[in-house]
C-alpha cells in the first residue's frame, strides 16, 4: 500500500482539502486499493475537530465529501508508516522534520513543488479565498497522482 500524509498547521484548511481531493483523485482512478490518504498537523490546536467551514463548505461545492475527517497531531511514529509526508508550505516542512527527527528523508516534500508554482499554498485561514487554495490544491493532487504512478506503479 501507497501510504500519502498531508500536514499543514492546523490540520482543518488545507491539508484536510489536499487529503479530500486526493482521495476524491484516487477513487475516480480505481486505485483505492493501491493509495491511501491521511492528513495532520504541526500543532495540537484543532485535535478532533472536523475540517474548517469554508473548507467543508469549498469540497461540497464539487461534490466532495469531508465526513468523518477530524483533525490529528504528527506522530514520530507516521515517519515508517507513510511513503510520502507533503507539507504545505515551507514553515511546515521545518516542523515536519523536526518532529519527525529527520532533516533529511526524500519523503518529506512541498507539496507545490511539485508544480510549477512552486510556493506555499496559501493559508485560507488568514486569506479567507478557499477558492484559490482549492485550485492549487487540485492541481499539486494532479502532479502528485503522477509521480506516484511513475514510482511506485
Ligand atoms: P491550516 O490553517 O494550517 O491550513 O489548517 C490554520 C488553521 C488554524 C490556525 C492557523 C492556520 N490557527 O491559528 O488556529
Amino acid at each position: 500500500m501507497i501510504r500519502v500524509l498531508f500536514v499543514c498547521l492546523g490540520n482543518i484548511c488545507r491539508s484536510p482539502m489536499a487529503e479530500a481531493v486526493m482521495r476524491d483523485l484516487v477513487e475516480k482512478n480505481h486505485l483505492r486499493d493501491k493509495i491511501e490518504v491521511d492528513s495532520a498537523a504541526t500543532s495540537s490546536w484543532h485535535i478532533g475537530e472536523p475540517p474548517h467551514r469554508g473548507t467543508q463548505d469549498k469540497l461540497r461545492e464539487y461534490g466532495i465529501s469531508t465526513t468523518g475527517m477530524e483533525g490529528r497531531q504528527l506522530q514520530k511514529t507516521d515517519f515508517e508508516s507513510f511513503t510520502y509526508i507533503i507539507g504545505m508550505d515551507e514553515s511546515n516542512i521545518h516542523n515536519i522534520r523536526t518532529i519527525l527527527s529527520d532533516p533529511h528523508s526524500p519523503k518529506i516534500f512541498h507539496f507545490l513543488d511539485l508544480t510549477q508554482y512552486r510556493k506555499d499554498v496559501p493559508d485560507p485561514y488568514y486569506t479567507d479565498d478557499f477558492q484559490e487554495t482549492y485550485d492549487l490544491v487540485q492541481e499539486g493532487c494532479q502532479a502528485l497522482l503522477e509521480k506516484i504512478k511513475q514510482e511506485q506503479l
